[in-house]
């Protein structure tokens, strides 16, 4: 397990880019952290890497996004989830399992539907506001 130390939204950008460069077409990502933690932030940093021009945002009511670069992003927000039906619904399974990349906000809203070899970022925000950002199945 990776541990790094992020004293800022930039730094955490920057950890995102060096995460985005070695993850592979078919990696499920899922992103655990308190609300505003930092996952989208890391997202966005990801994005970069992968050569997305758009911006990574988490639209209220938008549970995924789906991002073109060097190869498809799937950018899930799923805090305003209710059901795991919900999620079938939208034909996220699919995604899931197809040749994009994943990236979970909330993944603990459908843990069942997760592989074992998922990657595992969990941002922990410290007493003085720095973030803790740990990297399981990952490695820079
Ligand atoms: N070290 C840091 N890393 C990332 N964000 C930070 C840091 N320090 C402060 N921030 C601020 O914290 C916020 C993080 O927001 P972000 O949307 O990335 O969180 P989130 O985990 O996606 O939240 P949510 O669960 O609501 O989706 C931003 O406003 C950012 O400026
Ligand atoms: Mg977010």
């Amino acid at each position: 397990m990776l541990k790094f130390l992020s004293n800022s939204f930039e730094d955490t950008i920057h950890i995102g880019k060096q995460i985005g460069k070695v993850l592979r077409p078919g990696d499920i990502v899922c992103l655990e952290g308190d609300l505003g933690a930092g996952k989208t932030a890391l997202s966005k940093g990801v994005a970069i890497s992968l050569e997305i021009s758009d911006e990574v945002t988490s639209p209220t009511y938008t549970l995924i996004s789906e991002y073109q670069g060097i190869c498809p992003l799937y950018h899930m927000d799923l805090y305003r989830i209710d059901s795991i039906e919900e999620f079938e619904m939208l034909g996220a399974e699919e995604l899931l399992f197809g040749k994009g990349i994943s990236l979970i906000e909330w993944s603990e809203r459908i843990e069942d539907y997760l592989p074992e070899d998922k990657k595992i970022i969990k941002i922990t925000i410290l007493p003085d506001g720095s973030r803790q950002i740990e990297l399981k199945g990952i490695t820079l």
